[in-house]
């Protein structure tokens, strides 16, 4: 997840590229670079490492009498985070410059034409192979405007795009596919920017770009194209009324709440590129994984959050992937002399890529000469560079100190690997009910999220007085109870228990009475008539219950609750994505509700980087 900006108009372009980005500060950084023209041609500028290295670099450049560039912050997909993959990228000749968010699938496929023409390339990005692509599809077009377009209809993948070429003067080009994009039409100036925020000092008025538009802009001229056949598409401006911290917080009241909100474009972001449709129907594609030998075992290693997205994912890596599977928590496993054998693999789960924990179980796994499997969000961070084997979570950057999106993001690439596991073992382990519904749950999800928003919102009044509460589930809603009592207590500091709902009669349900209020989860699994008894149990010790459920054959489950809450039906496994925002949610709420600091609860650090 990377932040442009673009600028025309009547200003020194730098300095307000530079403040633009620092106001997309949030999106994160590893990388940054800026584009501007002088002297009849285009000055690239980038740097390795925060903005103030950018900075550095163009104090004492002579940029002031641009008047047109465009500005890049990094958050890497592809290659490492070093200055050679920093944007803006350029063309063969250096004529084109582009900036870009997304990934193009399609990428090496592309590199290998262009090469086979003579094109040779100075970064590892996908970025710039669509660069030089465009300067290809230039030999022969018409106008820029058309080999822009021409280059982006043989594209695969997702991107927000800016471009200016030295053929042009003051224009700037930006074009949209499922990433964020839009203009800001100041008076004498226009901005493109993949976030409100980097250009509202100087203009409220917008234009939200679709997917499959381009526009083209001079100055206060602009125009918006489809990038299909280049026909005009007539726009409105909208105004937006934000203060620029509501900016920064896409409009929402906290970045934890934005995030819950995310996780829709974070499922679609996880899949992208790693579910290929064939003639025999969807397939599973991990290239990182297939050099490494299907593991006899593998033992799951991770802290908090991460840690409840493994328990998650246990089950299913031993029952579509075919592999048994274990699990420990990070301080644990690294004094306990864990017994790997050979052929056996740990895979370690880590948001930051940086909780030493995590990380000292990665090097005693490798010390003991294991093959060590990373999952990060974080590109480059220690984890991502200490293990054998990386895979990226694509989550972007998670500002909240409660991990939410993370974990969504985590388990979709455990399920993922699970169903590719099971692909490698023998075609008929796998579950092609849950790739199907995989795919199609960004928009169930993105359907789903508000009603579940207003439900938590009820709910929150009625419990917030409670000062304990039980979070109970079983199977993978074990998980789930554990991550919902994780939330509750860091959020709102209400204590709470997050339970095998079967092992309760061995000692907890002696805690329950009026003033002990338990989450139930009893969703419509093979496990849910057990959890419905469980529930008996809670409600005959006059216990108050909330009971998230589904609806079977249109009607909700017959229980006789405080509360039910009902979320939409799916694969049992695909159920825990509706249930994970949920829960999300309640706490959420519930924090807000009694006043919490819920992006920064107390004691707690986002990144753990202590024993
Ligand atoms: C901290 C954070 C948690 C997170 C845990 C593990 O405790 O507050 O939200 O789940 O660290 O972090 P990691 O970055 O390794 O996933």
């Amino acid at each position: 997840m990377c932040g442009i900006i673009g600028y025309s108009g009547h200003r020194p372009a730098v300095p307000l590229l530079l403040e633009g980005l620092h106001r997309l500060e949030y999106r994160g950084y590893d990388s940054s670079g800026v584009a501007f023209e002088q002297a009849g041609g285009l000055h690239v500028v980038k740097a390795e490492g925060k903005l103030s290295a950018l900075e550095a670099k163009l104090e004492g450049l002579a940029h002031t009498l641009a008047t047109t560039g465009m500005g890049h912050t990094r958050w890497a997909t592809h290659g490492l985070p070093v200055e050679r993959n920093a944007h803006p990228h350029l063309s063969q000749d250096g004529k084109i410059a582009i900036v870009h968010n997304g990934i193009i699938e399609n990428f090496q496929e592309l590199k290998e034409e262009l090469s086979a023409k003579g094109h040779t390339f100075l970064s590892d990005t996908d970025t710039e192979v669509l660069a030089h692509l465009i300067g290809e599809e230039r030999k022969d077009a018409p106008s820029l405007c058309e080999a822009f377009a021409r280059a982006l209809r043989r594209a695969h993948g997702a991107y927000a795009v800016v471009m200016m070429a030295a053929e042009e003067p003051g224009v700037i080009y930006a074009a949209r596919m499922a990433a964020p994009l839009l203009m800001g039409v100041g008076v004498g100036e226009c901005f493109v920017a993949s976030d409100i925020p980097a250009f509202l000092p100087y203009t409220r008025e917008v234009v939200f770009l679709e997917d499959g538009e381009l526009a083209r802009i001079k100055g206060p001229a602009w125009e918006v194209f489809s990038l299909t056949d280049l026909s005009p598409v007539k726009k409105s401006v909208s105004y937006v009324p934000w203060d620029m911290q509501a900016a920064a917080k896409g409009g929402y009241k906290h970045f934890m709440l934005k995030e819950i909100m995310e996780q829709p474009r974070v499922i679609t972001d996880c899949l992208t590129g790693r579910v290929l449709e064939g003639e025999d129907g969807a397939r599973v594609v991990l290239h990182e994984l297939d050099h490494m030998p299907v593991p006899t075992r593998l033992h799951i290693v991770a802290c908090g959050t991460s840690y409840n997205a493994g328990l998650w994912g246990r089950q299913l890596l031993e029952n579509v992937g075919g592999i048994p599977t274990d699990l420990d928590i990070a301080s644990e496993f690294r004094y306990r002399d864990p017994q790997i054998l050979p052929g056996e693999a740990v895979m370690v789960i880590s948001q930051s890529g940086e909780t030493a924990d995590t990380l000292a179980a990665l090097r005693l796994a490798r010390e003991k000469g294991c093959m060590v499997i990373g999952l990060c969000n974080v590109v480059g961070s220690s984890i991502a560079r200490e293990a054998d084997v990386v895979l990226y979570t694509q989550a972007g950057p998670e500002i909240s100190v409660a991990s939410t999106k993370a974990m969504c993001s985590q388990m979709v690439l455990i399920a993922l690997m699970a169903l590719y596991y099971g692909q490698r073992r023998s075609p008929a382990v796998g579950d092609a009910g849950l790739l199907r519904e995989l795919c199609t749950l960004p928009e169930r999800l993105s359907a789903a999220l508000p009603v579940m928003q207003e439900r938590a919102a009820q709910l929150a009044p009625r419990f917030s007085s409670a000062r304990s509460f039980f979070y109970l589930g079983r199977g993978q809603c074990h998980a789930l109870a554990l991550e919902g009592a994780l939330k509750l207590k860091e959020l709102s500091y209400i204590h709470a228990e997050g339970y095998a709902a079967g092992e309760m009669k061995h000692g907890p349900i002696a805690l329950i009475d009026p003033q002990f209020p338990t989450f139930a989860l009893a969703l419509d699994d093979a496990l849910f008539a057990k959890v419905k008894s469980n529930i008996q149990e809670v409600l005959a010790r006059q216990g108050r219950v909330i009971a998230l459920v589904q609806e079977k054959d249109g009607r909700a489950p017959d229980l006789a609750v405080e509360e039910l809450w009902v979320l939409p039906s799916a694969h049992p496994v695909i159920s825990s994505f509706f249930a994970l925002p949920a829960l999300q949610l309640f706490s959420y709420r519930m924090a807000d509700y009694l006043g919490k600091d819920v992006d920064q609860p107390r004691n707690l650090a986002k990144s753990v980087t202590v024993e």
